[in-house]
């Protein structure tokens, strides 16, 4: 891994190498895996859920359906699996080798009971088979055991029962998985606080439906002629898991460190985890789009990008853009400004106007002659549309008004 920022972190006194792990799910399965991806760069992974082998998991088939929009594939990933249905001793004789052969990594291992005795057993279990942490899926959206995954993370006195019976059981840190499906995750978080989480991790995939087939009527994935409501991932989720993870770190009676997932692929999206408040992040869909190498660019990325902004240590990025994120009330209201077209770029294509007209302050003029737009500043709502429909880059870009204090003056002034 190339670039000199420093990437490790502590989080819960735990030393991470870097931020970058792999979330619970298949792509952190088996050792093997596992191993090959920590040989890459990862600095950790949430191991695949296990739970008891009393419930056998039996995965429907197929169990994922690839969202794509337009010419992009994989904006988003439906998924209908359920928990690992490896045996459990195998899964723990895995956890046992990483730990042993990779101890500078982060091994969590992720759990999921049935019942409060279940989740019990499975804490004692990762301790004992050299977890440095335990994640608590509070948040799978499609399990088909009645009352778990979701169901637990919409039940706040159930959040803060099975953590706290953790919390009674083992030594070391635990994290709660939280689900987006939530009118408020401030409120399960503060009941995992309460029930002694160390940590959280937000989010897990979103409950939805993505796509129903036209010929058959069938929401996607058509497993023998149905489909289900299920967990959505990947990029077209990372506004969600971006605006949780910050209603977590702006929380003022929430003071437990936050992990970020949801639509991870590139450093760029890492660093905007981060700046929200996460200390480190998970990634699926980004490794099942790309592969584990993913992780490369990741670290790459970042740590020039720290080094452009003279930032030394990681944690000097977490929350950086809390304070610039406020309530729309907060706004400087007296900051007014206009599109300015750069006309020696025009294609003529008249996007521009069209949007104006149509969805927009409808003061964009057009010549016909010239096949040029005719922008008219005391019209223009500033909306920037025209900008977001032009083809050609940096035509369009937007300036303050000059005379911004006369146009619009704020109630207060
Ligand atoms: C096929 C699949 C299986 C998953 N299984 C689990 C799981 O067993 N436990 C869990 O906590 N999350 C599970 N997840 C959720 C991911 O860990 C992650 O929270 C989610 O996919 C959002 O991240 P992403 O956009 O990077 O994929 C699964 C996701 C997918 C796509």
């Amino acid at each position: 891994m190339s670039g000199k920022a420093d990437l490790s972190i502590n989080i819960c006194r735990i030393n991470f190498p870097n931020p970058f792990l792999l979330s619970s799910s298949p792509v952190s399965n088996t050792a093997e895996m596992v191993a090959r991806a920590f040989d890459k760069g990862w600095g950790g992974v949430a191991y695949k859920t296990i739970a008891h082998d009393r419930t056998k998991i039996i995965h429907p088939s197929p169990r994922m359906a690839a969202f794509n929009y337009e010419n992009k594939s994989l904006v988003g990933l439906q998924n209908v699996e359920q928990t690992s249905d490896r045996p459990m001793a195998d899964n723990w004789a895995d956890i046992r080798w990483l730990k042993k052969n990779y101890p500078k990594n982060v091994l969590i291992a992720s759990i999921m009971g049935f019942s409060i005795e279940e989740w019990v057993e499975l804490a004692k279990m990762g301790e004992a088979n050299g977890a440095d942490m335990l994640e608590m899926n509070f948040s799978c959206p499609h399990m088909t055991v009645e009352g778990s995954g979701m169901k637990v993370g919409q039940a706040m006195e159930l959040i803060e029962k099975f953590t706290s019976a953790v919390r009674n059981t083992v030594k070391i840190p635990i994290i709660a998985k939280l689900t987006s499906s939530v009118t408020d995750i401030t409120v399960p978080a503060l009941f995992a606080q309460k029930g002694g989480a160390d940590a959280i991790t937000a989010i897990n995939t979103v409950r939805a439906l993505t796509e129903i087939g036209l010929d058959d009527f069938v929401p996607r994935p058509n497993i023998h002629g149905k489909g289900a409501m299920s967990g959505m991932s990947g990029p077209a989720i990372k506004p969600v898991g971006l605006k949780c993870v910050t209603e977590l770190a702006q929380c003022k009676d929430l003071h437990i460190p936050l992990i970020g997932c949801g639509g991870i692929e590139t450093w760029v999206d890492v660093a905007e985890y981060l700046m929200c408040g996460a200390s480190a992040i998970q990634v699926t869909t980004g490794i099942i789009h790309y592969g584990q190498r993913i992780v490369e660019d990741m670290a790459e990325g970042i740590s020039y990008w720290m080094q452009d902004k003279k930032i030394e240590k990681l944690s000097q990025v977490v929350g950086k853009s809390l304070k610039n994120t406020v309530a729309t009330d907060a706004f400087d209201l007296s900051r007014q400004g206009i599109a300015h077209f750069d006309l020696d770029k025009c294609i003529g294509c008249g996007q521009c106007h069209i949007v104006c007209q149509d969805a927009g302050g409808q003061g964009l003029g057009w010549d016909g002659e010239k096949r040029r737009p005719v922008p008219d500043d005391d019209h223009c709502l500033s909306c920037m549309i025209c900008g977001m429909v032009c083809p050609v880059k940096d035509l369009v870009s937007y300036q303050y008004k000059p005379d911004k204090k006369e146009f619009f003056p704020p109630a207060n002034s």
